[in-house]
């Protein structure tokens, strides 16, 4: 199948200088939601429609993350005259394709792959020249309204074309359509801008079609959360909540514990082991990996770039960043671990810090097997400590130092008190 990915709106009501589809909800934009989706499905050559912010836009889809694999196609809609323009921008790569081609704002990221599954299959049995896909919202405004005579579907009205009665109608234009692509391309050729925003409305092709006695279906498959395009801020927020509910809920099937997950932040993109327990407010980034038999939290932060082996603890106020933590690691309280590599069984103490950090670079620390790194220890990176070192409290370690195995260091800079050690 083929699809049109409708991004070229610029998306006045968020009050941004970034394109619209490019603000994030769990940690990827709004249009890799919608691309990743797609290649769930199969589309791995979506038709992706660009204008406001084109070049941000290409250049992001162009070197994103997609696990899919996708590979979009651009076409640009130098001015956004409506989503029925938009779609002509793709006419050319469209006109010699016989199939089914479906319609997707890249506005609307929340929608799941199963209910696009059933909307093709019902689509596909009833044979129809076109299909939308419909939900209900209590608060319909802003939508487009499905107009049903005698229960048949024949046209969708814009809110600020509606009349009164229209507008009291909650079921809505999800803005997600399956059309024969050359049924679509001869319809949108008779679309007019005769509208309160004189634009040329995508929408406008359904009552044409339906009037041309072409079969027009509206499905009302997707439920109020999936259906929830984002038009604003508030919209941003709400379709970050629905999208990490169902993040949470997968990682719970799998055998995660989240105590409050309504306090918790997981982006896509990360894996967690089973009976791993994730405490309250915690903060996990995309493409973090945590073993089994863990405990995060309550306010941990876990960066990017980070994995966490099985049966380790990272507590309160711990921050790990583009680190690797290897198993049954106690980092329980009050440190920062970046760019660092910790081997099994090395307890951390309160207030650890590596200072990867020197003005201009970042540098790696490592920490061996089995230490026990004393309270408030600063571990100044490039640092590699061999297995079983223990620090004193407070000590300073320099960059470079080197230390046997098993010897404690103390003080500021921190320097060995034994030389041997039956660790
Ligand atoms: C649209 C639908 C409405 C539906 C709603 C669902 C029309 C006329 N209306 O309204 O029935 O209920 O979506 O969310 O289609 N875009 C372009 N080029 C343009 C205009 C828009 O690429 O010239 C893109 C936008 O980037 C966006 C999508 O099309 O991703 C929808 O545009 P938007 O302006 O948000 O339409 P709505 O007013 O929400
Ligand atoms: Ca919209």
């Amino acid at each position: 199948m083929q699809a049109v990915v409708l991004a070229a709106g610029k998306g006045t009501r968020m009050r941004s200088s970034l394109p619209k589809v490019l603000h994030q909800a769990l940690g990827a934009p709004l249009i890799w939601h919608v691309l990743e989706t797609l290649g769930a499905l199969g589309v791995r050559k979506p038709y992706v429609v660009i204008g406001s912010g084109a070049e941000l836009v290409r250049k992001y889809l162009m070197s994103a993350a997609l696990s899919s694999g996708s590979r979009p196609e651009f076409f640009l809609q130098r001015l956004q005259r409506g989503t029925g323009h938009a779609v002509m921008m793709a006419e050319n790569s469209l006109k010699n394709y016989r199939g089914d081609v479906l319609i997707w704002p890249g506005d609307m990221p929340a929608l799941r792959k199963e209910t696009l599954r059933r909307f093709f299959q019902e689509h596909r049995r009833a044979g129809s020249t076109a299909s939308v896909l419909s939900c209900l919202q209590i608060n319909p405004t802003g939508y487009g309204r499905i107009l049903r005579s005698g229960g048949r579907f024949y046209a969708i009205r814009e809110e600020l074309d509606a009349s009164d009665e229209e507008r009291r109608i909650q079921e809505v234009n999800t803005g997600v359509y399956l059309f024969k692509a050359q049924k679509l391309l001869k319809a949108l050729k008779q679309i007019r801008p005769e509208n309160r925003k004189r634009e040329l409305y995508l929408t406008d092709v359904i009552e044409i079609l339906s009037g041309q006695d072409e079969g027009v279906t509206a499905f009302p498959f997707a439920d109020t959360n999936e259906g929830y395009g984002v038009n604003d801020r508030k919209d941003l927020s709400k379709v970050t909540q629905l999208l990490q509910q169902k993040e949470i809920q997968s990682h719970m099937e799998k055998g995660v514990t989240f105590v409050m997950p309504e306090t918790t932040y997981v982006a896509k993109r990360v894996k967690i082991g089973q009976d791993t327990i994730i405490h309250p407010s915690t903060y996990i980034e995309s493409g973090v990996v945590i073993g089994k038999n863990c405990q995060i939290g309550p306010f941990a932060k876990i960066r990017s770039g980070s994995s966490i082996g099985d049966g380790s603890i990272i507590g309160s106020f711990v921050e790990i960043n583009r680190s690797k933590i290897g198993k049954k690691v106690s980092a329980k309280h009050l440190a920062y671990l970046g760019d660092a590599t910790v081997s099994d069984e090395s307890n951390i103490g309160a207030g650890t810090i590596t200072a990867n950090f020197d003005g201009k670079k970042k540098h790696a620390t490592r920490i061996g097997k089995k230490c026990l790194i004393g309270s408030n220890t600063v571990l100044i990176a490039p640092l590699s400590l061999a297995d079983g070192v223990k620090t004193g409290a407070g000590a300073v370690v320099k960059s470079g130092s080197r230390f046997k195995r098993g010897q404690v260091v103390v003080g500021v800079p921190a320097r060995a008190v034994t030389k041997k050690h039956s660790g």
